[in-house]
């Protein structure tokens, strides 16, 4: 059967290198299966979750665990991070070496906060003798407290307790620190404030081995998304939470001047009923695997704010590069990992087409170009559209 490429373009695959995939333990939210079907319908061929799962994955069994479930089940490839600490409480440290050669690509601490500074440090330094990433979800819990949005004149208007910003920013400067005094390869997570962005450029500019991600959400929303007048929608909760335009506007240079290497979703699939819950009990968290693409494309390339192979390579060869993945990207020999994308056809972002359990998003009913209409990955077609 032949495939008509007008007005189409063959991309390398893309990966995302921060999903919350929820197997083991919270499959009413998400499975290997449905997740990386996601990921496949988005267009992406690899990607990377995070151990906030139940149990946390702290062992090198669980990092089994995830392959194998992903030999079995699986729509891209998934390559799992292993947790700083065990289990949930973040007091003692995993077995970072025995992580490793189980076949983690970096050690997190995202969903599973760590704070403890001297910790913080004493896994820089295993990890900076491994080689490997140290990823961070950058949060003070003493400043986010039980924050649910932005600090800022929203949160004040509107009586609700914020993150203020800083939250995110004092955190990433302590871990910028330890990873110059460590030498540790420091990844820092959906960047959110223009501080924290500042902080990275700085780092980067002192040579350091600082890499950072920023969301589609964090590159196009405000917290004026968050309703003024009656109840707030938890499908607009998210952490960290979206901020100011100015904030944005500095998450946007970041990612066009290179202080920002890559995009990353942050999928977070959570069920209906837990995003119906009063909006400072739900959950956080957005879905985000199947509209990535095509809402940077349709928001940013075609009003001309970011060129289209800018905007690819954020999907492909950066992350590739910044956590040396050797699959797909465009290397000789490699076995096919590609993306063919509808540049010109306009679709409405409806949970009826979702592959995700997740329905938790803020763009439902948005108008996007740019859908996957095939991917391939290691050679084999994980998703067909139309
Ligand atoms: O929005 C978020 N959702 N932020 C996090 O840090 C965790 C994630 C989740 O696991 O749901
Ligand atoms: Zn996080
Ligand atoms: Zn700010
Ligand atoms: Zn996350």
């Amino acid at each position: 059967e032949a495939i008509d490429l007008q007005g189409k373009a063959i991309l390398p695959g893309f990966l995302d290198m921060h999903v919350h995939l929820r197997q083991p333990g919270f499959e009413a939210k998400e499975t290997i299966e449905t997740g990386t079907a996601a990921a496949a319908r988005g267009g992406f061929t690899t990607v990377a979750c995070m151990p906030n799962t139940r149990p946390v994955i702290d062992s090198p069994e669980l990092i089994g665990y995830i392959y194998e479930t992903t030999a079995k089940e699986g729509s891209c490839t998934v390559l799992p991070y292993g947790a700083i600490t065990k289990g949930e409480l973040g007091e003692e440290l995993t077995d970072i070496a025995a992580l490793k050669a189980a076949g983690a690509i970096g050690i997190t601490d995202d969903g599973v906060g760590v704070q403890s500074s001297s910790m913080m440090r004493e896994a820089m330094r295993i990890a900076a003798s491994l080689d490997l990433p140290v990823v961070i979800h950058s949060e003070d819990e003493d400043l986010a407290k039980d924050g649910c949005m932005n600090e800022g004149v929203v949160s004040k208007r509107l009586g609700l307790p914020g993150i203020p910003g800083l939250a995110e920013s004092v955190m990433i400067a302590r871990d910028i620190l330890l990873a110059e005094e460590t030498g540790a390869h420091l990844h820092v997570c959906h960047i959110s404030d223009a501080w924290s962005v500042d902080l990275v450029r700085y780092a980067k500019s002192r040579g350091l081995k600082v890499t950072a991600e920023v969301t589609p959400h964090h590159l196009l929303l405000t917290e004026e998304i968050i309703d003024r007048t009656d109840a707030q929608d938890a499908n607009m909760k998210v952490n960290p939470p979206i901020r100011t335009e100015k904030d944005r506007q500095a998450c946007l240079r970041g990612l066009l001047d290179g202080t920002i290497d890559m995009v990353a979703t942050d999928h977070a699939p959570h069920t209906e009923e837990e995003k119906k819950r009063p909006f400072q009990t739900a959950p956080f968290g957005f879905v985000g695997l199947e509209i990535a693409f095509p809402l940077l494309y349709t928001e940013l390339v075609e009003t001309g704010q970011i060129a289209l192979h800018e905007l690819v390579k954020k999907f492909t060869i950066n992350p590739a590069n910044v956590f040396k993945i050797d699959r797909g990207v465009i290397a000789v020999g490699n076995v096919a990992d590609l993306t063919i994308v509808d540049l010109e056809a306009e679709r409405t972002v409806t949970v009826e087409e979702f592959k995700t359990k997740g329905r938790n998003t803020p763009f439902l009913g948005k108008k996007i170009k740019g859908w996957s209409v095939l991917t391939i990955n290691q050679g084999r077609i994980t998703y067909r559209g139309n």
